[in-house]
């Protein structure tokens, strides 16, 4: 009989390209999400159920008859919390295996807040007596779709990270070794935790020359300092927490902290993880100026 995969974050970035990415597959799909009316895009694909990882009671009825969780937790203070409740209703429902995301570099001495708090969970998985695979993702390349309407307007997209490298990695790469995982027998990554990378760690100005070769006009980077950036981030509605952890990234780049890459997904894949050009040829039309 298949099993039964219980996604969260269903409407997010990772757990979208996950669904994507198990279309298909022998398994029966079922999608947590927070409100019933922002599922309407899964329906379709996957048994949707309400529940909030803020709130352990909202689980028991979302986890019963799952053998496989797909735990990921947003950017927040609380995640520790969110993955905490997911482990506990995970045991409690007798699930056999969790696939966690978590974060390039995840350590109690990160130098960052979310590697701090995404070692908090990979170690209390790591303890649970559950099977379990934890993901470590670098630097999302659909980060940079943020910066989409700077680009179509000026051309131009500003980040607080200098001339830093970053091994980015395509989530739809990150989604397919998922997916992988998801797939193989349950034994067969269980201990197993793999930083997640693209192909070569990339300078901005390099993103910017592919972005502009893929979309036929110039794009430039343009280095600004964090208090810069901070304000924008403020400014276009982002919570105070998260600029902070953003630039505790940025200044991470900067020191050369980010400049890693790995074979992991050509070892879960066998193929090489897509480069920063696929991705931009691939979503060119988000860059492109509306008409
Ligand atoms: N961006 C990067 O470069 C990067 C790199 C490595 C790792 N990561 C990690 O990736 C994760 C974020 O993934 P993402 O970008 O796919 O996330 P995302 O697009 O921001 O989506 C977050 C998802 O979590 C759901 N959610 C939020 N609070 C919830 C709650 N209390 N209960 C249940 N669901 C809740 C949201 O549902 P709603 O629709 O209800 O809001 C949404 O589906 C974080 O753990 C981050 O540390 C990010």
């Amino acid at each position: 009989m298949s099993r039964t995969v219980l996604i969260t974050g269903a409407t997010g970035t990772v757990s979208t390209a996950l669904i994507d990415a198990l279309e298909g597959a022998d398994v029966r799909l079922r999608a947590l999400v927070r409100d019933a009316s922002r599922a309407d895009g899964l329906r379709d694909r996957a048994e949707v159920v309400v529940g909030d990882l803020d709130d352990p009671r909202s689980l028991a009825p979302a986890f019963e008859g799952v053998q496989d969780l797909w735990l990921l937790t947003p950017n927040s203070p609380r995640a520790p919390e969110n993955s905490m409740n997911a482990v506990w209703a995970a045991r409690q429902a007798g699930v056999e295996r969790v696939v966690r995301l978590s974060v390039i570099g995840a350590a109690h001495d990160a130098p960052n807040r979310s590697g701090r708090l995404h070692a908090l969970s990979d170690q209390e998985l790591e303890r649970s007596g559950l099977r379990w695979t934890i993901l470590r993702p670098h630097w999302f390349m659909q980060n940079l779709l943020n910066e989409t309407g700077d680009i179509a307007a000026t051309g131009t997209f500003s980040l607080n990270v200098a001339s830093s490298r970053v091994g980015m990695i395509d989530v739809r790469d990150i989604a397919e070794c998922a997916a992988r995982v998801l797939l193989d027998a349950p034994d067969r990554h269980h201990g197993r935790t793999y930083t997640l990378t693209g192909p070569r760690s990339l300078t901005f100005d390099e993103v910017a020359a592919e972005l502009g070769r893929v979309l036929g006009r110039p794009v430039a980077y343009l280095p600004v300092s964090d208090e810069a950036k901070h304000k924008t981030l403020l400014g276009h509605g982002v919570p105070e927490w998260i600029a902070d952890m953003l630039e505790e990234y940025a200044r991470a780049y900067v020191s050369g902290w980010g400049d890693v890459t790995t074979d992991a997904v050509a070892g879960l894949l066998g193929r090489p993880p897509r480069d920063v050009a696929d991705f931009a040829r691939d979503h060119a039309a988000r860059f492109a100026p509306a008409v």
